[in-house]
């Protein structure tokens, strides 16, 4: 119980659990994307970043409110920073967003406009990585994960399964199942939580697309699916 100064203004909190909440209860809309109150917190995206009176930043979703705490919520250091992550993370990010079946409710592409990214400095660095077509109602597309492991948690934590988790580490990281079965080789029991939480295409229900799904999954047809957009964008 207390009270914060968030962007000039007097905020009371009782027992909301993080910053973030409390920035939430005043009204405030800051983007995140790894952070979801009915799962354990992560703080992998650090997009819902925050400063202080003393010029420290820190994600306010990993952060408990402290009476007497001041805080600024977009600053101009604050924004530079969501829009170098959201970059970064377009960086190693596939680039067909145009025929993506998440295009349109991606919640990376809407953070992408609302930051004003208009260009990507940095070339990509994600090697290809087949995709899961195996499970009868899910479609893993690995080029499309940001690595936020809300999919992870989801299984895990609602659903009890833990058929999907992280593997290896630094620039090799990757969400799967374990010792890198196919989602048909799981537990999975095809709930579609993973799908829910998702923020982008990295898993997409399987629906009267199955076959366009298991062309992706050819790695020659792959050449012609992504070219297409660009000659028709040309
Ligand atoms: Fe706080 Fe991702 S929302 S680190």
């Amino acid at each position: 119980m207390g009270h914060m100064i968030i962007d000039g203004r007097k905020v009371e909190f009782t027992d909301e659990k993080n910053v973030l909440s409390v920035i939430r209860k005043a009204g405030i809309n800051i983007p995140t994307l790894c952070y979801h109150s009915e799962v354990s917190t992560f703080g992998a995206c650090r997009l819902c970043t925050v400063e202080d009176e003393r010029g420290k930043t820190f994600a306010s979703c990993s952060e408990q409110p402290r009476d007497g705490m001041v805080i600024y919520t977009n600053s101009g250091r604050v924004k530079k920073y969501r829009k170098l992550i959201v970059e970064l993370l377009l960086a190693a990010h596939c680039r067909d967003c145009t025929t993506c079946v998440k295009s349109g409710e991606c919640v990376l592409q809407e953070l992408a406009h609302r930051l004003g990214v208009q260009t990507i400095r940095f070339k990509n660095t994600r090697e290809y990585h087949e995709l899961d077509t195996s499970s009868p109602s899910l479609v893993r597309d690995p080029n499309k994960c940001i690595l936020c492991g809300d999919c992870v948690r989801a299984c895990e934590e609602l659903q009890g399964i833990g058929a999907l988790g992280f593997a290896f580490r630094g620039t090799e990281a990757m969400v799967m199942p374990a010792f890198n079965k196919k989602i048909a080789e799981t537990e999975c029991v095809n709930c579609g939580q993973c799908r829910v939480y998702c923020p982008t295409g990295a898993i997409a229900i399987k629906t009267h697309m199955n076959e366009a799904w298991e062309a992706l999954a050819d790695p020659n047809i792959r050449v012609v699916a992504q070219i297409a957009p660009a000659v028709r964008v040309a």
